[in-house]
């Protein structure tokens, strides 16, 4: 069974819609489990658990939200363990160019920190997904898109990735 985690905050539900949209996306791959949780009932613990780790914030001053900031900051205690791990994020902003992008590194550079493992995107949607306010349908497309192409990878590396690190 591959685990796959979306971690989220969300203050006017704009990135809530988008964490739904990205675990019916990944819960599309055979053999995959999806557990959602706004980062208030998430624990350190549950990052361990998990195979593959996908966070969502809302853009507050083009970076992660203090909430989740400060979820990420908690983790220190396990760093080490989320070796190899495969991570992605996912944001809504309050405009376009006002900060999303930065907001999307920031939660993947905490990742690339932890050791985990980011797939870019050639194609648009380079660092994951950003919504301006209210997701679209087409926002909510890309979404399912990348939990499904998270949940992907984390299967195909599960079988191959079993060395120091891993949990
Ligand atoms: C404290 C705060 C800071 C914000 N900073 C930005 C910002 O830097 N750039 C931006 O585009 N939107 C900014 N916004 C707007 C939110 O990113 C936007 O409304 C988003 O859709 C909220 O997501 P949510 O419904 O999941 O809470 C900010 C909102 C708040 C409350």
């Amino acid at each position: 069974m591959v685990r796959i985690l979306i971690i989220y905050d969300s203050r006017t539900g704009n990135t809530e819609k988008m964490a739904y949209s990205v675990a019916e996306g990944a819960r599309k791959v055979e053999g995959v489990e999806v557990v959602v949780k706004k980062v208030d009932q998430a624990r350190i613990v549950d990052l361990l658990d998990a195979d593959g780790i996908i966070m969502g914030s809302p853009t507050y001053f083009g970076q992660m939200s203090a909430e989740l900031k400060s979820f990420i900051d908690k983790s220190v205690e396990i760093h080490g363990k989320l070796e190899g791990k495969v991570g992605a994020a996912f944001t809504s902003s309050g405009g376009t160019a006002t900060g999303a992008e930065t907001t999307l590194l920031s939660m993947l550079q905490a990742m690339l920190i932890h050791g985990m493992i980011v797939q870019g995107r050639h194609d648009d949607k380079h660092y994951g997904v950003a919504a301006v306010e209210n997701p679209e349908q087409e926002d909510l497309d890309y979404c399912r898109e990348l939990g499904k192409r998270t949940a992907l990878l984390a299967k195909r590396l599960k079988g191959i990735n079993d060395g120091p690190g891993r949990t």
